[in-house]
């Protein structure tokens, strides 16, 4: 990629994480220095699969006035979608029922007509997959790595991770004092699908008694039979922190929904473990779950930093000619690293890691010994 007149187009794909703004923000301020042109695709690919939905058509040249005032702002000025993949697009048939259709020639096609040299796309395992496929189509893309998950591989850190678990650790510091007075059992239950980054950090960080993730199936007996014994040890009440993905031995995750075009909708796995933790304690409980506003509200200093950085750093991707590749933190250094290795399977907590072995020797349980 040279120097001259490049004609960049970014989007946002997936479940919204804070820091997607801080992205932009970057990005459009290092394209603009070089003398590039930079445009965002509304709604993940949106924009482009149904323009005639937008008044500006689908895409909007971004300009550094535009995103002066965004980086801290949670959520993206560019909307997404995490039903939009163009390889398979629910589309409505004739006969009124959904198929799900590959439209992503069409989706090039636009592109190539939009004069469109790279794509920046920022998103999690799902949306690099999709891009890492239109880039071996011949789009010319760069990767961000995006999730509050935090599952992608071969990035340490992906933005958005560090505010969820901020505000998850608050929230449960919070619920440490109305579940004393009451001498309750109380389960929060957080995000992650596949992985349990946002139970274990924040139920360290917030002292936790139990942490149930998706990584370590649990046995609700072995949860109680923790509680029980940390009442009986003068602890009268129960702080358990359980991702959306946990399971019991020999069980399976909880689902909610299920809808074509998209991942099953988890939730609901708080409910029950209060429920039997109830029975089992004998003490009463409750459960909160965390759920989006763990995705949503302004990014933290690391997550705008982290932001920011990706962003501009894309753009370095581009004037060093790469392609295919995905930014990642490697501390000291941001990195580039394939689309391809960081989508080739999700970064799970290793069970015996640092961080699971401090809060086992911290006295909390993971339900799979007490
Ligand atoms: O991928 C991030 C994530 O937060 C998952 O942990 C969760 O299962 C999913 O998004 C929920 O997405 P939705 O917005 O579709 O409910």
């Amino acid at each position: 990629m040279t120097n001259a007149a490049t004609r960049v187009a970014i989007n946002t794909g997936g479940g919204d994480a804070p820091g997607l703004n801080a992205v932009i923000h970057g990005a459009v301020y290092a394209a603009r220095g070089l003398g590039w042109q930079i445009f965002g695709i509304r709604d993940g690919y949106d924009g482009f699969l149904e323009p005639q939905n937008y008044p500006d058509g689908g895409l909007i040249e971004l300009r550094r006035s535009t995103v002066r005032e965004i980086s801290h702002l949670g959520g993206t000025i560019l909307g997404t979608t995490n039903r939009g993949n163009p390889f398979c697009r629910p589309t409505r048939q004739p006969d009124g029922t959904i198929k799900e259709v590959d439209r992503s020639d069409e989706l090039i096609e636009h592109f190539r007509r939009n004069r469109l040299d790279a794509l920046i796309a920022v998103g999690g395992d799902g949306s690099l997959s999709i891009a890492h496929k239109l880039q071996k189509k011949g789009v010319c893309v760069i990767g961000v790595p995006k999730t509050i998950d935090n599952d992608l591989e071969s990035t340490i850190l992906t933005f958005g991770f560090n505010t969820a678990v901020s505000f998850a650790t608050e929230c449960i510091d919070r619920l440490h004092s109305t579940a004393l007075s009451h001498q309750r059992v109380i389960v929060v239950e957080v995000m992650g699908r596949n992985a349990g980054w946002i139970a274990l950090h924040s139920g360290l960080a917030a002292r936790a008694d139990a942490i149930l993730i998706p990584e370590i199936p649990y046995e609700i007996e072995k949860v109680a039979a923790h509680l029980r014994r940390k009442h009986r040890e003068g602890k009268p009440y129960s702080i358990v922190v359980v991702a959306e993905g946990a399971k019991p031995v020999g069980g399976d995750v909880t689902v909610r929904s299920h809808e074509v075009g998209r991942a099953d909708r988890l939730g609901g796995i708080g409910e029950t473990v209060a429920a039997q933790l109830q029975e089992l304690t004998g003490k009463e409980s409750r459960c909160v779950v965390l759920g989006h506003l763990l995705r949503g509200g302004s990014p933290t200093a690391i997550d705008r930093i982290l932001g920011l950085t990706f962003g501009a750093a894309a753009i370095d991707a581009l004037l060093k000619g790469m392609d295919g590749v995905m930014v990642a933190l490697n501390p000291p250094r941001i990195d580039f690293v394939p689309i391809q290795d960081a989508i080739a399977k999700l970064k799970l907590v290793p069970v015996h890691s640092e961080f699971v072995l401090v809060s086992r020797a911290l006295d909390i349980s993971f339900g799979d010994a007490d």
